[in-house]
């Protein structure tokens, strides 16, 4: 089955499994089930079944999965087997959070670039990296094989940027502007807004 035909939905939920099943490898039985996985994170061992079955066959009956190779399988799919250098746009405080946050690497992912357009910004140190001028991407960006971005400047100036990754060859953005940013269906992007997140737990509480 072709990775578009695979609803954005299940594939939301597989670094869940990877990341509970991460967790879990320290624990002394090297199986885990559906039912065990499914208790830990809240979600059905038929949903959890079913999501894996896009993929082929995982588990065995009575034994369950294999963790470690369902790990590998998992990163396989997501294509996080190898490492991904990340650009980072925005050295603001979002900007310096994230080129600080270790928990990038830990998970494959590395900042490799930082690019900002402020005069006072451009060519100061942020955590070792050189903050670049942001009209130097698709000169930078191309030859060091960078084709996932995170966009952490203001709102306005964010569908400028989201256009000039573009143009750089990026075909993937994390954003943390809170608007919605138009790019060709090429290009993935996927929003981090907390206030969005913290509009759609209120409507609970
Ligand atoms: P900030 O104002 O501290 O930093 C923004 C950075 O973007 C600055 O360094 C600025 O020079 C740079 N910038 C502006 N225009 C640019 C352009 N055209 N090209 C390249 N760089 C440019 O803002 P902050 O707080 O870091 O927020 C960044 C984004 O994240 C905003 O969209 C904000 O709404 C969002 N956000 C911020 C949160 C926070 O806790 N600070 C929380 C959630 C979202």
């Amino acid at each position: 089955m072709a990775s578009t035909d695979i609803p954005d939905i299940v594939i939301s939920r597989l670094p869940i499994y990877l990341r509970a099943l991460t967790r879990m490898m320290d624990e002394v039985n090297p199986n885990t089930s559906s039912k065990e996985l499914g208790e830990r994170l809240g979600i059905s061992s038929a949903q959890i079944r079913k999501d894996l079955s896009h993929f082929g066959e995982f588990g065995k009956q009575g034994t369950g999965y294999d963790k470690k190779k369902l790990i590998d399988q998992l990163r396989r799919i997501l294509k996080v087997e190898r490492e991904w250098d990340v650009a980072l746009v925005g050295a603001g405080a979002i900007g310096h959070a994230l080129a600080h946050y270790n928990g990038f690497l830990d998970r494959g992912f590395r900042i490799a670039m930082i690019f900002d357009s402020d005069p006072h910004k451009i060519g100061t140190q942020l955590n070792g990296f050189e903050v670049y001028d942001v009209a130097r991407m698709s000169e930078l960006l191309p030859p060091n094989g960078i084709v996932l971005a995170m966009l952490a400047v203001p709102a306005e100036a964010a569908q400028l940027v989201a256009n000039q990754l573009v143009e750089a060859g990026i075909k993937g953005i994390l954003s943390y502007a809170p608007i919605n940013i138009a790019v060709p269906e090429t290009v993935r992007v996927q929003d981090i807004d907390p206030v969005a997140q913290l509009q759609r737990i209120t409507y609970y509480v």
